[in-house]
This record gives C-alpha cells, sequence and structure tokens, in this order.
C-alpha cells in the first residue's frame, strides 16, 4: 500500500473512533440528566407531604386527647421526674427560672398560658412569630411531643419527648414551675 492510502485509511479510522467516542459520551450525559431528573422528581414528591395543610393536621391529632384526659393523666404524674427529665434534655437550649434568659432557645420561665413566640428580646422563627395560640397544657402536650409537627419550620431541633409518661411529667412541672424554678 502506498502511503497517500495509508494516510487515508488512518484518517477515516480516527474519525470513525471519534464519533464512536462522542456517541457513547453523549449518552452518558444523557443518562446522567435522567437520573438527575429522576432525584429531583422523588425530592419534589417528599416535600409534597410536607406541605400538608397544618391547620388540617392540628384537627386530627387534636382528637386524640382532650384536655379532659389530659388533666387526668398530669394528676397522675410526678414533677420531680419531670423535672430530672427537663435537665436532662431541655437545658442545655433552655433556661426555666427567673430572670428572663434566653440561650439558644426562649427563656422558659413562668411559660404557662404565654402566648406563643412572645418573648421581645428573643428572635424567634416566622413559623413561630405567625403561630395564633396560647401555651396551655394540650399545645404543650402537642408541641413537646413532635414539635415539627405542631409548628412545621420551627427551629427547635429538638426531635420531642417520644414516651407518654416522659411528656405528662414533663407538663406536670411546667405547670408547677414559678418565678423561681421550684
Ligand atoms: C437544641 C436546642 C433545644 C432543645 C434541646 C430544646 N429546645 Fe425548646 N426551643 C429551642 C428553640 C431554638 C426554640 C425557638 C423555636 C422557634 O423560634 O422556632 C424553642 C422553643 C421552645 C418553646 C416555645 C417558647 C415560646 O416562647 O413560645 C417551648 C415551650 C420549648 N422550646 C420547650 C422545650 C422543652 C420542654 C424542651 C425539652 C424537652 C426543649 N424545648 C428542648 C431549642 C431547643
Amino acid at each position: 500500500m502506498s502511503s497517500e492510502t495509508n494516510k487515508l485509511l488512518c484518517a477515516i479510522l480516527t474519525s470513525i473512533l471519534f464519533l464512536l467516542l462522542t456517541s457513547f459520551i453523549s449518552e452518558l450525559v444523557y443518562k446522567s440528566d435522567e437520573i438527575n431528573k429522576n432525584i429531583s422528581y422523588i425530592i419534589k414528591d417528599n416535600s409534597k407531604d410536607e406541605i400538608e395543610d397544618p391547620e388540617l393536621k392540628e384537627e386530627k391529632i387534636n382528637k386524640e386527647i382532650t384536655n379532659a384526659s389530659l388533666a387526668k393523666l398530669i394528676s397522675e404524674s410526678n414533677e420531680l421526674i419531670g423535672e430530672k427529665f427537663i435537665k436532662k434534655n431541655c437545658s442545655a437550649c433552655h433556661e426555666f427560672s427567673l430572670p428572663h434568659k434566653n440561650k439558644i432557645g426562649p427563656s422558659l420561665a413562668l411559660l404557662l398560658n404565654r402566648k406563643v413566640g412572645s418573648l421581645d428580646d428573643y428572635k424567634y422563627s416566622k413559623a413561630f412569630m405567625t403561630k395564633e395560640a396560647n401555651w396551655d397544657l394540650l399545645n404543650l402536650y402537642y408541641f413537646l411531643k413532635n414539635p415539627k409537627e405542631w409548628i412545621p419550620g420551627t427551629k427547635m431541633s429538638y426531635r420531642g419527648i417520644k414516651k407518654e409518661n416522659d411528656l405528662v411529667n414533663v407538663l406536670k412541672f411546667l405547670s408547677y414551675n414559678t418565678a423561681d424554678g421550684s
């Protein structure tokens, strides 16, 4: 074969290889695009659950326990055990006695019947500022059981008190908690 033919063959082979390579790469890019689309679809799908109307959710859980049944549970509970639980689980972020002192979370001295998110010198989340409610025992029950469910968007990262016993002991302590924390 002459060197001219060799050169031509070489050129043809190189372009075929080049074509194969580009189509392979574009396929890869296309596939990863598809995967990305799927991932963002899954993420979007999950966020749909979170946007569910909080009012409706609240109504649903409020049917489970009433003021009367909660009062009975609290009367059978123990504020000293509640205080111990609070020292262990809440005190890193909250102060419970006067004078009001904010930590990562707002002061919880004189909490009962206070309006939600109402201390002037604490910077609450938007979710808290716009919540129209007072801290009665029933609201505290649902908030402390699952903070993010009761106020979606709260910046309190605590996951909630999972055991009912602990929860009602804490509520008894909070309802007894006076100015000096006793
Ligand atoms: C990791 C820190 C952290 C822990 C632990 C924590 N909290 Fe909070 N708490 C916060 C923050 C931050 C806020 C403010 C929430 C907002 O503005 O969205 C808050 C808000 C509150 C409020 C609302 C007060 C108000 O002025 O309206 C209550 C009640 C409360 N927490 C109770 C508790 C109890 C009881 C515990 C323990 C069982 C606890 N928190 C554990 C950080 C914490």
